[in-house]
This record gives C-alpha cells, sequence and structure tokens, in this order.
C-alpha cells in the first residue's frame, strides 16, 4: 500500500529533477568527447606528427586518423571517410607531384603505384590503401637526387609539352616495366594506354618512355 501520509516533497526553483541528472551528465560527456577528437584530428594534421598518441578514438567519434605507408614513410593523416587517395596524397600530404585532371578514372594523370600496381588514386579510398605500399612520383628518386632511369628517359628525350600528364605516364611506365621489362613499342603503348595527354604528345611520351626502358634494364 502506497504510503499516502507523507507529505509530497516540492523541489526548490532552479533544482533539477534528480530523474534528469545522469541524462545531462551524459550529454555533458558526449560534447567533451567530440571536442576531445576534433582537437587530436586538428593538431595531427597541422603538425603531420607521427607520436601523436590518438591510437584509441575518444568516445564518439569517428576514426579518422589513420598511418599510410608513402614512399617507404609512415605518414599519420587526418581522414575523411569519403576521402579519395589523390586528395590525401596532395592536399593532406603536401605530394603535389600526383595531378588531378578528370578526377573520375579517365585520363591517368593521378596514377600512383599501390603495391606495385598502377591505380589511378583519384578513384580510391584512402582508408582502402591503409597497409599498403604507396609510391608517389617524389618517391621514385633515390636517397642522394639520383632520378629514376624512367625519369631520366624523360630528359633524354626531351619528351611532353607542357607536363602535365608527365607523373602518371611515369608511374604507369614503371608499374608496367615491373611485369614486362623489356616491352615493344607497341607493347608499351598498349601497357600505358590508360593514360591521357591533351596535348596529344604521345609518339614523342612514347619515345621517352622507351628510352626509359632501356635506361631501367641498364642498371637492373
Ligand atoms: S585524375 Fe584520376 S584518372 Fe584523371
Ligand atoms: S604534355 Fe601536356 S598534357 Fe601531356
Amino acid at each position: 500500500m502506497p504510503d499516502d501520509s507523507r507529505p509530497e516533497k516540492t523541489p526548490p526553483p532552479n533544482e533539477k529533477p534528480q530523474d534528469e541528472a545522469p541524462r545531462a551528465l551524459s550529454r555533458r560527456n558526449l560534447i567533451k568527447g567530440v571536442i576531445a577528437a576534433g582537437a587530436v584530428s586538428s593538431s595531427a594534421y597541422l603538425f603531420r606528427s607521427t607520436l601523436v598518441h590518438a591510437d584509441q578514438p575518444a568516445a564518439g567519434s569517428v576514426e579518422r586518423l589513420v598511418t599510410l605507408n608513402v614512399n617507404g614513410q609512415m605518414r599519420r593523416v587526418d581522414v575523411m571517410k569519403q576521402e579519395t587517395l589523390a586528395t590525401t596524397l596532395r592536399y593532406k600530404l603536401g605530394l603535389t607531384g600526383t595531378k588531378l585532371g578528370c578526377d573520375r578514372s579517365e585520363c591517368g594523370a593521378c596514377t600512383v603505384l599501390i603495391d606495385d600496381v598502377p591505380h589511378y588514386s583519384c578513384s580510391i579510398l584512402t582508408h582502402t590503401a591503409r597497409g599498403r605500399q604507396i609510391t608517389t612520383i617524389e618517391g621514385l628518386a633515390s636517397a642522394d637526387g639520383k632520378l629514376h632511369p624512367v625519369q631520366q628517359g624523360v630528359i633524354d628525350e626531351q619528351g611532353f609539352q607542357c607536363a602535365f600528364c608527365m607523373s602518371g605516364f611515369i608511374m604507369a611506365t614503371v608499374g608496367y616495366l615491373k611485369v614486362n621489362p623489356n616491352p615493344t613499342r607497341a607493347e608499351l603503348a598498349h601497357g600505358i594506354s590508360g593514360n591521357l595527354c591533351r596535348c596529344q604528345d604521345y609518339d614523342k611520351i612514347l619515345t621517352a618512355m622507351m628510352k626509359g626502358a632501356e635506361n631501367l634494364r641498364k642498371v637492373t
């Protein structure tokens, strides 16, 4: 039986009912978690550091800090779920040698190697490249600055006009030569046919890439 003899307690003005206290606390914690996650993400982007201790995402946050193996270096970077590898490389990691032409898998200007295979980086989600070896045009030259043999081929033959497409062609060629190091001109043309040149300088480009293949065979 309920005890009706006790007088009903009226909470004083400004005092929250007790059953609302846990909800207020939990909202406060959630907001604090979101702020903490944002602070960690921002600092990692600004300082591009591998020393940020953020292996565990903060409560209420989505994991955005990922580690990528780019040109042999482990790079910690703040990445959105829908972000493409080309965007990450160019605008987060400062590797602007990778060009963006069509941004929809048509021109090949954005070609990079992933585990030694050419890929259009404009059409790869950065998250899917975790744990794989990414090589950009910046990673081809040796540590002492000596150009890759295919890069040297461009200089030897004075290939390209405006050269906007150049890094994509070079990356595609380097990737193709890994599976066919001694191609005929027709084979190499077919092997790098996923790359376009708006200056229409294909014959000269192919000559430069063939020279690059020849240079590579001399050193391997
Ligand atoms: S920019 Fe990626 S294929 Fe054109
Ligand atoms: S040389 Fe200009 S786009 Fe190829």
